[in-house]
């Protein structure tokens, strides 16, 4: 990693103490924009068709052109991994409606403003995976468009930070009953050695590692299901676990004070961690895209 990162704004690659956007950016105006996370692996994107195809989704649940192809991405992603000394890194897309003087009408004939940055991806802390992590569930106050993956995420900061206030790690949401997903992941819980996780809906992220995790269990004959979960079958679970692309598959032991299952990483997650190691080696060896 050099010392100033290097970031892409707008057609440029740049330090990132010399990149600047404007201030009526109707990012930092009215949040109005998308965002994408992607993971790199041995200077390989991760899942990176699946992340475009997201991002494709996002822009058009905005209404805004994707203003790059699928291979300019690519290329785009790929050079800013090399600037930043390759190896594994964690990249930071954010596309907004541009600059255009204050108004909640769409502005014309204004490009979109392309922010891209890569930082060190940060290995979790070895005891969060041995002991597991802790959760408290909250009332999900977010809007109806979840799907989007949306710049302004105060409802998401909100949720996290009242978690972190009381010493827990995420924020399980809970809208009418039913489990949607993390302030900043997805959830997952088991049952009778059956793996459970809520449909893909309005109401959530279509997570990248939630696929995934979905699709390893499937090649592997691990039983899964889509479907609705509740509160109370969140804390009866025999494990529970949230995923994302920073946090990959992180083991639940205690949610909202209660102990879920045996109180440690339980089996499945276990062998379904191992998958994802092994999924993330196939990547680094060029034996995946
Ligand atoms: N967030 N749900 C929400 C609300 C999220 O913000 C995220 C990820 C996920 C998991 O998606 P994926 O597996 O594709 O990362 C689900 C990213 C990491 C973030 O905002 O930093």
């Amino acid at each position: 990693m050099t010392e100033t990162p290097i970031v892409y704004l707008n057609g440029r690659f740049l330090p990132q103490d010399q990149a600047y956007v404007s201030v009526l950016d109707r990012g930092f105006i009215f949040g109005d924009g998308v965002y994408e996370v992607i993971p790199v692996y041995g200077a390989r994107l991760f899942r990176i068709e699946e992340h475009l195809k997201r991002l494709d989704d996002s822009l058009a649940g905005i209404r805004l052109a994707n203003p790059m192809t699928h291979v300019e991405w690519h290329e785009m992603f790929e050079m800013l991994v090399e600037k930043n000394g390759g190896g594994e890194q964690s990249i930071y897309l954010q596309i907004t409606r541009g600059v255009a003087p204050r108004d909640h009408a769409f502005p014309t004939n204004t490009p979109a403003t392309i922010f891209a940055t890569s930082s060190p991806l940060k290995p979790l802390p070895r005891e969060l995976l041995t002991s597991g992590a802790t959760a408290i569930t909250l009332e999900d106050i977010r809007w109806k468009h979840c799907h989007i993956k949306a710049i302004a995420l105060l409802p998401n900061i909100l949720l996290r930070q009242e978690a972190l206030d009381s010493g827990a790690q995420e924020a399980i949401l809970i809208r009418d009953g039913l489990v949607t997903e993390g302030a900043a992941s997805n959830i997952f819980m088991v049952n009778d050695g059956v793996i459970k996780t809520p449909p893909k809906g309005p109401f959530l992220l279509p997570g990248v590692t939630r696929d995934l995790a979905l699709e390893l269990a499937a090649a592997n004959g691990v039983p899964h299901q889509e479907c609705n979960i509740s509160r109370d079958e969140l804390l009866q679970a025999d494990e529970a676990w949230i995923s994302s692309s920073t946090r990959e598959l992180l083991p639940l032991t205690h949610i909202d004070n209660q102990t879920i299952g045996s109180g440690t990483p339980g089996p499945v997650w276990q062998k379904m961690y191992r998958l994802y190691q092994a999924y993330k080696e196939a990547l680094i060896a060029g034996e995946v895209e």
